[in-house]
């Protein structure tokens, strides 16, 4: 009885959700509520303090000189939400290995979250068995980060977030941002594709020649260079020095593992 009540308040939420895309009056109301706007790339990340799952976070401060995700989602106990969430869990490992601390968000409170939690906890998913979440959940009930990050896009909804993702740098800069629907889950293999280019061309690059990742990109592949060290020296833009190959004049790649 308890589990169908459950599920009838979730329906129930959802079909509010969707119900929002259309209503005349829920968009008269999100034109009053477009104070906020989303951070772009390049920008310095908006700190905020917040309760989460795992205690207070400062962000982005508290996770340091590290590559920082800052993942939003529309609604507890959401399916789409459920498996997103549960993919990162058993990312956990590839986070780690790209030296990335992921925290998560939507306009749910933290008990909320906790309840979420630990249901997801005890769920075995196309038989990858149960993972613990060890990123935090921030709450955020009162639409304050958000809002600080543009999350809320009223035409779509007013009260929830989007599916958005910023990529940030060591320095705490913006790098990337994605934004999704409700429904539409994300590509997290596209998250980590990310995170290791821009991890890459951060390494590779010097001061005179930035390292690209072409489309496609993924680790192992060639790169392309701005301008190959050779031309650079001599200031002969033809020749084409070992370990790089030019199509086109405008077109520089540097070998894989040079
Ligand atoms: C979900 O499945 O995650 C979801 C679907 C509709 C609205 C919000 C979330």
């Amino acid at each position: 009885m308890k589990k169908i009540l459950l599920l009838f308040i979730i329906a129930l939420s959802m079909t509010q959700i969707f119900a929002q895309n259309s209503s005349k009056s829920s968009k008269s109301e999100a034109k009053e509520d477009r104070n906020f706007r989303i951070p772009l790339i390049g920008e310095q990340a908006p700190s905020f303090t917040a309760e989460t799952t795992n205690g207070t976070l400062n962000f982005p401060s508290d996770f340091g000189k590290k590559w920082k995700i800052l993942f939003s989602h529309p609604q507890d106990f959401t399916p789409v939400c459920t498996t997103e969430i549960l993919e990162l869990a058993h990312l956990q490992g590839e986070l780690d290995k790209l030296d990335i601390k992921i925290a998560v968000i939507s306009t749910d409170p933290v008990e909320t979250h906790n309840q979420w939690k630990k249901s997801m906890e005890s769920l075995d998913l196309n038989n990858k068995g149960t993972v613990k979440i060890k990123f935090p959940l921030i709450g955020d009930d009162d639409l304050k980060v958000a809002k600080l990050y543009g999350m809320i896009h009223p035409e779509s909804n007013t009260t929830r977030s989007v599916r958005g993702v910023f990529i940030i740098d060591p320095n705490d800069v913006i790098q990337v941002i994605y934004f999704y629907p409700a429904n539409v889950g994300r590509n997290t293999d596209e998250i980590l594709r990310t995170v290791a280019a821009l991890e890459t061309s951060a390494k590779q690059s010097t001061a005179g020649s930035k390292v690209l990742c072409p489309v496609n990109w993924n680790p192992g592949k060639d790169l392309l260079v701005s301008i190959p060290p050779k031309a650079q020296e001599s200031k002969a833009a033809t020749e084409v020095p070992e370990g790089y190959y030019s199509p086109a004049w405008y077109l520089w790649f540097k070998k894989a593992s040079q």
